[in-house]
């Protein structure tokens, strides 16, 4: 058996064990600020476009609370996920990421472990892709709770949903053609679903439940913790807790994006923590162009007086060069800069 499929965090909180070398992040000399929450953009009123563009431009991420999905739902979403992450390990097992002794993406279980000096997260998940639906892998789809799939199913069409209502306001508030974001995430853009669940540990001083990264997507939804905390952002230089309305949604900008709006929409830097004495889930949504679609600086976006920022390059081959980088702690974007 693989290192990787012998240390669940979870099984390693259960025991209280102090964490091993591997989870060891030296941060605790870093202050975090505890402001207000963070910006809301209400879809729908006369001036969505101006919200969204002043909310981007200071946080690069906002909450909606207006995103079709009734309070009821998103507990829904929440309970399949705690549900999940509390089966029997060998349950569980049966979607592991681990595949005859070789690492897949998808599935259950931790992150990949790529390198000797790679710093783990404490933080298990279990990560799907959900659209196009022809490149659903069903077999990794949790069968219990029995509605996990169903749940997942319909969660998926109303954030996609939400995704493109959204990509149209931010297009607009650029006086650009309210689909010229959307045209560059292709026919088939990828979205794909990554339920988290932090345990809790005795050194949260010690540990990182996700280290700081920007994400690869171009946007991401994501869905809190209800009572716990653990999200923060990088603002102008420092670590802020995300605060959020229970009942909403926080939208993110991707490195994609980033590249997309030329610069004018910045991916923040962001990072998990934990506690204690609570458990944390999350259910993270990654919207993302079709593979082998080249994103690039929008065409209104550039001109004599502004020049562009970014290489034109395939979605995929973004990711290609990400993924590694992620796994140390390490962010991309900068290489993809002119
Ligand atoms: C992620 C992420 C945030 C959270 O999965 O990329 O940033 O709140 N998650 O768990
Ligand atoms: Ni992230």
């Amino acid at each position: 058996m693989s290192e990787q499929e012998m240390k669940m965090v979870q099984e390693m909180a259960e025991n209280q064990e102090e964490p091993p070398l591997r989870y060891i992040w030296r941060n605790s000399d870093e202050q975090v600020h505890d402001v207000n929450p963070i910006p809301v953009v209400h879809l729908g009123q006369p001036d969505e476009a101006e919200q969204i563009k002043t909310a981007i431009q200071s946080w690069g991420m906002f909450q909606v609370i207006e995103h079709g999905m009734t309070p009821s739902f998103l507990d829904e979403v929440r309970d399949i996920t705690k549900a999940f992450f509390e089966l029997p390990r060998d349950e569980k097992q049966k979607y592991s990421t681990m595949k005859n002794g070789k690492f897949q993406f998808e599935g259950y279980g931790n992150d990949e472990v790529a390198t000797e000096d790679q710093i783990l997260d404490w933080n298990d998940r279990l990560y799907l892709t959900v659209q196009p639906e022809e490149k659903r892998k069903l077999e990794l789809w949790p069968e219990n709770p029995s509605s996990f799939r169903d749940v997942l199913s319909e969660f998926s069409t109303k954030t996609r949903k939400l995704l493109d209502d959204v990509l149209k306001v931010m297009a607009k508030s650029l006086e650009l053609d309210e689909d010229s974001f959307i045209r560059q995430f292709g026919d088939r853009p990828l979205l794909d679903a990554r339920f988290n669940n932090y345990p809790c540990c005795r050194r949260p001083d010690l540990v990182i439940g996700v280290k700081p990264h920007s994400d690869s997507s171009g946007l991401t939804i994501i869905l809190p913790d209800k009572d716990v905390e653990g999200l923060q952002v990088m603002k102008d230089g420092v670590w802020v807790k995300v605060i959020t309305d229970p009942h909403a949604l926080i939208v993110n900008m991707g490195d994609q994006m980033e590249i997309i709006s030329n610069g004018i929409f910045k991916s923040p830097l962001h990072r998990v923590v934990t506690n204690t004495e609570k458990h944390r889930i999350s259910i993270a949504m990654f919207y993302t162009p079709e593979g082998e679609t080249e994103i690039g600086p929008a065409d209104g976006l550039v001109s004599d007086t502004k020049p562009r920022l970014y290489k034109t390059l395939k979605s995929k081959d973004y990711l290609g060069i990400f993924f590694p980088r992620y796994l140390l702690g390490k962010t991309t974007i900068h290489l993809v800069k002119i």
